[in-house]
Formats: structure tokens, C-alpha cells, sequence
């Protein structure tokens, strides 16, 4: 078997049998077939597609380049949670504890930003001490004794969506629904997944731009659970707008925080709630969704979830100071208010651009190794549907560069589009889509 054949096939169009997919990952992670080659066998792909069988054994050979976590001695289902991606997405800060504290164990293994979209082990760094590399050991022993723990990926976690994914990233091939389900697939199961819920994005800020996208991609990655024995469930979700007020690392830490204490952004709480039930019902904990988000909002309410928030921060090291007083969290040395330029009503402010403008301010990173400053980013003062005058605050930069403040302040007056005419806001939750197993029928449910 050779690279240059297995280029040919795809280039051809032809499907890639189980043992050719195995030879290129296999010999990619171990350097044997160079960027040059693997680059063009990525972009043939992301050009003519795969199969689910070709998908399926591509996610199945990235999961099984490196360690396969073994959570069995934790005895109990382990129902993991990932998104594909957005701007201002602090879901998993919120959802995780929340779910924890009424007993869905969490043992969740997250990544950096990279580009327009946050990454969570990013934000968890934003609290003093907190300590995101830890041994597996002590992983699996906070998962036994408090219930919880949040770390970020082991570097031997499907080194081939690693390497993949960075080539991708710096040869235009990121946005390919089998790439983009293999990749994710791939570390669910590495991390021990048995049950998986999804929060796949769509609109400006996601890699999924429309509703078609978004359901072909949850339909993939449906199947590829099945095939992989792991149950899935899509839940897609609006990235229109950023989702919630703030942008930036600690700005959302803090809004977070906020939400576990009970100030609930409305389409936040639809989005955690919406994944939060569905995570209850997988690990068995109830089949009735309404139910199960009564049960989740009695915990924001009653202060359970916060303090389980509270317990993951201190068991790994984190000083639980910044979450009783979120004052001390270090602030930008500039905070610049942005005004409205006129009467009317909100009717965009497109997610992507925001986020580019958080990203520029330091936010998030432009190339993997870049370092990120923590405090900076965007606070919206208004979303889509709200009324404006002009010279109202439409949103705070929070900034440590004058100019580069400067320059966002102009974008952000751009980005949010004003009409005299009252536009339907987008709602949050847009579809449900799942299925009960190999064999069993997708079920589509529009919300
Ligand atoms: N998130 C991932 O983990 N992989 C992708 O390819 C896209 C989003």
C-alpha cells in the first residue's frame, strides 16, 4: 500500500477501504508520509466527501492513534458534551457543574481557541490556580469523589486529529462535514465517551453556516455513534449572534459564575437547560426532558450547582476567592462603552465578526502558539430584538491596547445592524435531532 494510490483513489472519487484509511493515520502520526502528501489527501477529501462507512473507520483510526481512555472503574455512564464551536460559548463553565450536582458524573477533557471560536480549558485558566494538566489519576479520583473534573486533552488523546486538524487549519479544509465529524467523534471516543450529547452550532459563528449543514453534520455524527456504539444526540443551536453578553476569557468566566449564582441570560439558560435534559436522560436520571429541566433549575436556585462549581475550582486548585467576588478577576486597563449611531431596532450583530474583533483584541489566538490576555474581549449591552436611541451603550470593549481599542470600536459600530423595522429574533434552540441505536431510525424533532 502507498500514499500516492490512496491520493489517486480519493482524487478519483472512489471510497477508501478500512486498511487504506488505517495506513495513511497510522503512518501520518508516526512522520512516515510527509505535510505536502497529507495535505493533498485532506483537501481531495474534503472535495469529494466519504462515505459513513469510509467516516466512521477515518474516526474510529484517529481515536485509536493514541489512548483510549478506560473510565469503566468509575461504574457509572459517562455522558460527555462538546460544541462545535462559538463565540461567546460558556456553556460547558455552566452546564457541567450543573448536571454534576444532580448526579451526571463529569469527566470532561476540553481544548484551547483557535481563531474566532473560545476554547473552555482557556476560560477555566482565567481563575487564579486553577490547574487544568493533571495526572489521569487524580482525573478519575475527583470524578469518584466530588463528581466532577475539567481538564484539558492528554497530549496522547487521538494525536491524529492533532496533527490533522492543525493541517487543516493552514490549508483552508476545515469546514468538511466528515472531517469535522471524525475529528470530534474521534476524541469523544478517546475520552471514554459512552453516551454523547452535541451542541452543534449554526450561523455566522459556527463552522455550520445554515440548517442544512448543521442537520447533514448531526446526522454523521449520529451514525458514526451508532456504528461506534455510542449514543448520540444533536442538539443545534443558534450562533447568529454570540451567544450570551460577553466575549473574552475571564469576561465569560465571570458571567458564568453570574449564571451559577442565578442572574440567567435567557438564551444561555435554553442552551443549558436543552443539553443539561438530555444529558439526565442518557445517563438515566429521567425521561421526562421537563422534568429533568425543573430538577436543573432547582439546583441553579437552591445554590447547589454554584457550589459544585465552587468544589471542581478548589479540588483543582483554583482560588474560589475570584468566584465568591468575581471584582477581584484581573480587568482590562481600558473600558471603552460603544454608543448607537441611531434610533431603531437591533436586528444583527454577526457572531463571527464579533468574535474576530474579540480575537484582535487578544482573546483568542490568531496561530496556536500565541499567548492570549485573559481580561480582554467585548461585553454586548444590547442583542437582536432589543430597541435602541442613538447614543445608547450598545456594548463595552474591554481593551489593554489603546489603538487596537480604538479600531474595534469602529468595527463593533459597523457589526450591529440598526433598522427602523422590528426584525423576529432567531430562536436559540432549533432542532433536536437523535436516534436509539444501531439499526434505529434518526428521529428528527423540530423545537
Ligand atoms: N471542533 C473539532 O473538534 N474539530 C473540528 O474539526 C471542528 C470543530
Amino acid at each position: 500500500m502507498n500514499i500516492l494510490d490512496i491520493i489517486e483513489k480519493k482524487r478519483d472519487k472512489k471510497e477508501l477501504t478500512k486498511e487504506e484509511i488505517e495506513f495513511f493515520i497510522n503512518e501520518y502520526v508516526e512522520n512516515k508520509i510527509p505535510d505536502y502528501q497529507m495535505s493533498a489527501l485532506i483537501m481531495a477529501i474534503y472535495i469529494n466527501g466519504m462515505t459513513n462507512e469510509e467516516t466512521t473507520n477515518l474516526t474510529l483510526a484517529m481515536a485509536h492513534s493514541g489512548e483510549i481512555l478506560d473510565l469503566s472503574n468509575l461504574n457509572s455512564i459517562i455522558v460527555d458534551k462538546h460544541s462545535t464551536g462559538g463565540v461567546g460559548d460558556k456553556v460547558s463553565l455552566i452546564l457541567l457543574p450543573l448536571v454534576a450536582s444532580v448526579g451526571v458524573p463529569v469527566a470532561k477533557m476540553s481544548g484551547r481557541g483557535l481563531g474566532f471560536t473560545g476554547g473552555t480549558v482557556d476560560k477555566l485558566e482565567s481563575i487564579p490556580g486553577y490547574k487544568t494538566s493533571i495526572d489521569m489519576e487524580d482525573f478519575i479520583q475527583n470524578v469518584k469523589n466530588i463528581g466532577i473534573s475539567m481538564i484539558s486533552q492528554t497530549l496522547n488523546l487521538a494525536p491524529a486529529d492533532k496533527k490533522i486538524y492543525a493541517l487543516r487549519d493552514s490549508i483552508s479544509c476545515v469546514e468538511s462535514i466528515p472531517l469535522i465529524a471524525s475529528s470530534i467523534m474521534s476524541k469523544k471516543i478517546a475520552s471514554g465517551a459512552q453516551k454523547i450529547v452535541l451542541d452543534v452550532t449554526v450561523g455566522s459563528g459556527a463552522f455550520m453556516k445554515n440548517m442544512e449543514s448543521g442537520e447533514k453534520l448531526s446526522r454523521k455524527m449520529i451514525d458514526i455513534g451508532n456504528l461506534a456504539n455510542r449514543q448520540t444526540v444533536c442538539i443545534l443551536t443558534n450562533m447568529e449572534e454570540p451567544l450570551g453578553l460577553a466575549i473574552g476569557n475571564s469576561l465569560e468566566v465571570i458571567e458564568a459564575i453570574k449564571f451559577l449564582k442565578g442572574e440567567m441570560l435567557e438564551d444561555v439558560k435554553q442552551v443549558v437547560l436543552e443539553l443539561g435534559s438530555h444529558m439526565m436522560k442518557l445517563a438515566g436520571l429521567g425521561e421526562n426532558l421537563e422534568n429533568n429541566k425543573i430538577v436543573l433549575l432547582q439546583n441553579i436556585n437552591n445554590g447547589k450547582a454554584y457550589q459544585k462549581f465552587e468544589q471542581l475550582v478548589n479540588k483543582q486548585g483554583g482560588d474560589i476567592s475570584y468566584l465568591e467576588n468575581t471584582d477581584k478577576f484581573e480587568k482590562a486597563s481600558i473600558i471603552e462603552p460603544v454608543y448607537s449611531n441611531k434610533d431603531g431596532y437591533i436586528t444583527k450583530i454577526d457572531a463571527k465578526e464579533i468574535g474576530k474583533v474579540a480575537c484582535r483584541l487578544g482573546a483568542g489566538r490568531i496561530r496556536k502558539e500565541d499567548e492570549i490576555d485573559k481580561s480582554v474581549g467585548i461585553v454586548l449591552n444590547k442583542k437582536v430584538g432589543d430597541i435602541v436611541k442613538k447614543g445608547d451603550i450598545i456594548s463595552f470593549i474591554h481593551a489593554n491596547d489603546y489603538k487596537k481599542m480604538i479600531i474595534a470600536k469602529e468595527e463593533i459600530e459597523n457589526i450591529f445592524e440598526i433598522s427602523k423595522y422590528k426584525t423576529d429574533s432567531i430562536p436559540t434552540i432549533l432542532k433536536v435531532i437523535e436516534s436509539y441505536g444501531k439499526g434505529k431510525k434518526i428521529i428528527e424533532k423540530n423545537i
